[in-house]
């Protein structure tokens, strides 16, 4: 399986294990084991608490320009009702969502981000055995946390465009299959497959088995250019959509995402998570502004826009050829070893990601501030000789 996990990466770069050699000590307790049970630990006891200090953060695909301001209001406001749990305060966000989907409440279900309904998915559909149908050169949380579940994952190869290649991927489908898995806009390539293209694959492959659609990075596309696949939820077909806050809204620290799809199939999934009291009230409010807040969410996508287009053809001058990205990250072949590079990156204060995909190393470098990217073009210069 070519595909692609925070964990994964921080395995393969030594993160986890060695640390860098800018000088990262890693506690016993950060280090995989092979046991299930790590696997849950270790999704979020990612990085050390004496990382040093960056230039420019380019690792995670995280939101450089922090939480819109009317978030942070919510948010401290909220501080008052810290006491309660949290009970009607979903109902408000469930309606503003439904309201823009075309749904109705009872087809979302309100998360701390969107890994832990990856990690129900995954519980769900690899129950009993069976495959998750998948493409490669994708982001494997769900994919690995099944293996270990019991399922078989069976990994599609990309086209030569680094697209999910949906035809193949219904011609494998199996009496076998529980669930395929696309990831669109895909994590690392930061390609998408064209939204009338996907609606026909869903159309025929729902009523078969359920498409589950990680659309993590769908708030960077335009809103003309986004996929309404809740339409088809709508319709009753079995697609479950899972979205997060924490890449447009910038919640990454502060927690927040939701799925959509058949209420049968939430209640599914939901056996497997602490339900939605998981959500705490601050994080709640503070999602309800930022949901609201449009312009924030144009402010930060014209943002990612600009810095992404900055940077791709910085790289192409440099000879270097950017994949298309539609997504806050982008991914492109390196000439040097994966480790070397990144090591040196880091040491200069620039964290990016590597990966090697068929033996050819990438670099995958989040989309900054335009300074962060400034700061990435030089230093990548520099290393690159
Ligand atoms: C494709 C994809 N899906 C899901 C996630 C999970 O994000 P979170 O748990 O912060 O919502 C990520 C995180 O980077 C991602 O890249």
């Amino acid at each position: 399986m070519s595909s692609y996990t925070r964990r994964d990466w921080l395995r393969a770069s030594g993160l986890l294990t060695a640390g860098l050699s800018a000088g990262l000590k890693f506690t016993k307790a950060a280090t995989p084991t092979n046991s299930v049970q790590s696997v849950f630990i270790n999704e979020f006891a990612i990085l050390p608490p004496d990382l040093p200090k960056l230039r420019a953060r380019l690792f995670a695909n995280e939101n450089p320009h922090g939480i819109a301001p009317s978030a942070r209001e919510a948010l401290v406001k909220a501080a008052d009702l810290g006491n309660r749990y949290v009970w009607m305060e979903f109902a408000q966000l469930k309606q503003a969502i439904s309201e823009n989907e075309g749904v109705k409440p009872s087809n979302i279900m309100m998360s701390p981000g969107s890994s832990d309904l990856l990690m129900a998915a995954a519980a769900h559909y690899a129950k009993g055995g069976g495959t998750i149908l998948t493409s490669a050169m994708t982001y494997d949380d769900l994919l690995e946390r099944a293996e270990k579940f019991g399922a078989k994952i069976v990994s599609i190869p990309m086209t030569k465009n680094y697209q999910y290649d949906l035809a193949t991927i219904k011609a494998k489908l199996t009496p076998d299959v529980k669930m395929v898995y696309i990831v669109n806009p895909n994590n690392p390539t930061g390609t998408i497959v064209p939204p009338a293209e996907l609606e026909a694959f869903c159309r025929e492959v729902a009523p078969k088995v359920p498409v589950f659609m990680d659309e993590a990075y769908i708030d960077f596309l335009e809103p003309a250019d986004r996929p309404k696949l809740g339409k088809l939820v709508a319709e009753g077909q079995n697609v479950i959509l899972t979205r997060t806050f924490s890449k447009i809204h910038g919640f990454a620290g502060l927690r927040l995402g939701y799925a959509i799809g058949q209420p049968e199939t939430l209640k599914a999934l939901r056996q497997y998570t602490n339900g939605e009291f998981a959500v705490s009230i601050t994080t709640l409010m503070a999602g309800i502004a930022s949901y609201k807040d449009v312009d924030w969410q144009n402010h930060c996508r014209t943002e990612n826009t600009k810095a992404r287009a900055y940077t791709a053809k910085a790289l192409a001058e440099l000879g270097y050829e950017v994949i298309p990205s539609y997504a806050n990250f982008m991914l492109f072949p390196i000439r040097m070893k994966p480790k070397t590079f990144e090591n040196q990156m880091f040491s200069q204060g620039i964290g990016i990601q590597t990966r090697e995909f068929g033996g050819q190393p990438f670099c995958r470098v989040s989309v900054g501030t335009m300074d962060e990217m400034v700061a990435f073009v030089e230093t990548f210069k520099k290393v690159v000789g």
